[in-house]
Parts: structure tokens; sequence; C-alpha cells
């Protein structure tokens, strides 16, 4: 290649930093967060726990997350002009576009986010209200969706609880804060809550990296994520199922549509970049799903066919030889239709547990002082062209 650039398209074997939250052994199917398994924090933590985890490297005492939980507490409002800006959508515009600019829109509320050589206090104050609000935020987009009124943030109640009872409508006493429910919600959100160096965390590293503050970054990764081949999987993977299910549930069918290099359809939730084994979290989500759809007396069609279609392709030469197994969308979106979230918020919630791994990494990013991000390139263009005036054209 030229001199000394080698082309890495889509990083497949670049490493971009040196990071100490999350690690991954993609042979072995090994995920866990500041070295905890991933399978011992989806069973014994909550979701803020974690994300004290993450965003300052160790589990929290008792009296460290009464502090937190009650720090987020007195930030988990959202400014009157907030909602105004989300009002200002048509309802049926897809959340994430709402979810982008709105994260981006703080800076506007909070100058302080902004400020330079901001104090270790100043910037945690920053994170806090971000991992703080994007519950009031991410409720509110669902019942603008849905053309429903805001529900204030409820502080007699946990985050997660909470989030559910602005997301539904306020009927704290309602089954969807039924304590099944909001088990299951801990454990997705757990589960999603960061990935090491994924498309949308990468995203805001290198977003970050050029000085910009913590809001435009997140939005940034909201942006990255909200692709199909990224967390966008989610929604299409309950879209794929349901055209299935119309289609007459064939499922051999489609594995050979996925399978024909002619045909554009892929199984989506299918396969991994880290991954060649089973990804340990669609482990954990697909016997949470079925937990969560027995208690709640739930028989939605859809997981049969994702069950089929996973059995299907696990014995196919084509998968097998590609390493290509059931990633953490395949089986989360079925658990997210029988919680009652519309299928075009999937991604939001994705994002929702995100948040505290793109908190964790853009802070380390920015402790280390690593460099801005500037990637080179292999130039293919034309080399030495000389101006011809438009008329001789
Ligand atoms: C997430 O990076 C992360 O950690 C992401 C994530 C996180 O927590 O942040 O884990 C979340 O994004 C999970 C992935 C969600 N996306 C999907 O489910 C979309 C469907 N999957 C694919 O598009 C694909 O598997 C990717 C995008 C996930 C990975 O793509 P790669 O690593 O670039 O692999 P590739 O596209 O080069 O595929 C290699 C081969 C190809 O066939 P050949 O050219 O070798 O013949 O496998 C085939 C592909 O055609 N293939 C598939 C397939 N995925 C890969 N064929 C059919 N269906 C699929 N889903």
């Amino acid at each position: 290649l030229t001199g000394y650039i080698t082309l890495d398209s889509g990083y497949k074997n670049t490493g971009c930093t040196k990071s100490a939250i999350t690690f991954l052994d993609g042979e072995k199917g090994i995920l866990k967060y500041r070295g905890y398994p991933i399978e011992q924090l989806a069973e014994k933590s909550s979701f803020i726990e974690v994300a004290y985890l993450l965003i300052y490297g160790e589990l929290p005492t008792q009296t460290q997350l009464n502090e937190f939980e009650e720090l987020l507490k007195e930030h988990s409002d959202v400014p009157e002009q907030l909602k105004t800006i989300l009002l200002a959508f048509p309802p049926e515009g897809h959340p994430m576009g709402k979810l982008c600019s709105v994260i981006a829109s703080l800076s506007a509320f909070y100058p302080e986010s902004l400020k330079p050589n901001a104090s270790e206090s100043e910037q945690n104050l920053t994170l806090v209200k971000l991992l703080a609000k994007l519950p009031s935020i991410v409720a509110y987009i669902q019942r603008h969706t849905l053309s429903h009124s805001y529900v204030a943030s409820d502080n007699n109640l946990d985050y997660v609880t909470n989030f559910m009872n602005m997301a539904f409508g306020g009927h704290a006493g309602s089954t969807k804060v039924d304590p099944v429910v909001i088990d299951a919600m801990n454990k997705l959100l757990i589960l999603h809550a960061d990935h090491e160096q994924n498309c949308s965390t990468s995203t805001v590293r290198i977003v970050g990296s050029s000085d910009c503050n913590l809001y435009a970054s997140v939005a940034a990764g909201v942006a990255a994520l909200w692709g199909p081949l990224h967390g966008g999987a989610n929604q299409a993977v309950i879209e794929m199922l349901e055209k299935i299910k119309n289609d007459g549930g064939d499922t051999a069918k489609w594995v050979a549509k996925a399978k024909d290099k002619n045909d554009p359809f892929r199984l989506m939730g299918f396969g991994h970049r880290v991954y060649k084994n089973f990804d340990p979290r669609a482990k954990i989500i697909k016997k949470a799903c079925d937990d969560i759809l027995n208690k709640l007396g739930i028989k939605d069609p859809v997981l049969e066919i994702a069950k089929h279609l996973e059995e299907a392709a696990l014995n196919d030469p084509y998968f097998a030889e590609r390493k290509l197994y059931p990633n953490v969308d395949f089986y989360s979106g079925i658990i997210y239709r029988a919680l009652g979230f519309p299928t075009e918020m999937f991604t939001v919630l994705f994002a929702l547990g995100r948040l505290p791994g793109w908190i964790a990494q853009w802070k380390e990013m920015r402790e280390n002082k690593e460099p801005i991000g500037r990637p080179r390139q292999v130039y293919v263009g034309e080399v030495d062209r000389t101006f011809v005036d438009i008329k001789n054209r």
C-alpha cells in the first residue's frame, strides 16, 4: 500500500484505543464490565448500580449508591422549552430522530456543559444530568409518538420504575411497574449498557476527541446506533419476524433468502463483527423472553418463529461456516413488545441502556487525553488534471 498506510475498511483489525471498561472475547462469547461477568451483573445487579460501575470503575457501596440515586432524582426533570422542542416534531416522526435532536439540544439548556477545562465536579454534574434526564426524555418521546401527554418524573420511584411509570402514563399501580416487568427492564438495560468499541461508541469517542461536549458526542452516538446494521436491528428483527409470520411462517424459505447473494435480505439479529460464537447477551435475553412472556401470560407467535428461525439457521452450513449466531437484537424486541413498547421505540430503548457505556467511554477518552481521531486513506482518484473552461466541456 502507499507507504506507511494500512487500509482496514470497517476497522476490522484495528484497535483505536486502550480501555479498562469492557472486555469481549468473541471466540469464547465472554462479556465483562470492569472485570465482572455480564451473567452475574444481569442476575444480581440493578441498572443504576451497573451504570455507576461503568462510569466510576467500581461497584458502589450502599451509601455511594443511595447518594448517586438521590443525585439522579434531583436532576430527573427536563426544562419546559425542551418539551416544546419535542412538540415541534410530527408525532409520527421516527423516535430516534427526536432523541438525537433533543440530546444535542441539551447544551443550550446547560451551557456549563460547554465550559472549557471544567473541573472534575463540574464534568461529573454534566454527565449526571444526562443520565438523570434520559428516562424523562425517552418516556416523553414515547408519549409524544403516541400523541399522549407528558408524565412528570416521580422521585418516590426508583430509576427504572420511574421510567416505566412516565412512559406508560403514570399509572404507578399498573402492570407496567409490576416487579416482574421492572426486573426484566433492569436486565435488558444492563445487557445493553456497554460493548467496547462498537460503531456508536467509537462515534461518541471520535466526536469527543475533537474536544466536543458530552451531549453533542452522545447525540452523534445515537445517530450511529440508529442504523439497522447496528442498534436499529432490534426494530428490524420484529419487522422481519412479522413479515415471515404473515408469509405463513416458512422459516426455511427465509433462511434460503438470507443465503442468496442476489437477494438483499439478511437475517436481522444474526451475526456479529466480534462474536464468532453465541452472543452471551442473546442467551440471557432468550431465557428472559420465555420467563417474562410466561409470567405475563403472553403468547406471541413471533417468538416461536424466532426459535424456528434460529434452529434452521444454526443447522445450516452457510451460517455455521460464517459463525453467524443470534446477537443481542434477536430476542430483545419480543420482550419490549410484550412490555407494551411500540416497535419504533425499540432502538431508543437500546440507547437508554447504552448511555452509561457511552458516558464511561467518553470520560475515559478525555481522562487519557487521547489525540483527536483522524484516520488516513488510500487515495484512488484522479491524480493531476488541468481546469477546463465550461464552454469547452
Ligand atoms: C449490534 O459491534 C457491536 O458490538 C454491536 C452491538 C453492540 O452491543 O453495540 O453488539 C449491537 O449492532 C449487533 C448487530 C446488529 N445487526 C444485525 O443484526 C444486522 C444483521 N447482521 C449483519 O448485517 C452483520 O452480521 C453485522 C453487521 C452484524 C456484522 O457484519 P460484518 O462483521 O461486517 O460481517 P459481513 O457483513 O462482512 O458478513 C460476513 C459474511 C458475509 O457473507 P460472505 O461475503 O462471506 O459470503 O456473513 C454474511 C455476509 O453476507 N452475513 C450474513 C449475515 N451477517 C453476515 N448473511 C445473512 N444474514 C446475516 N445477518
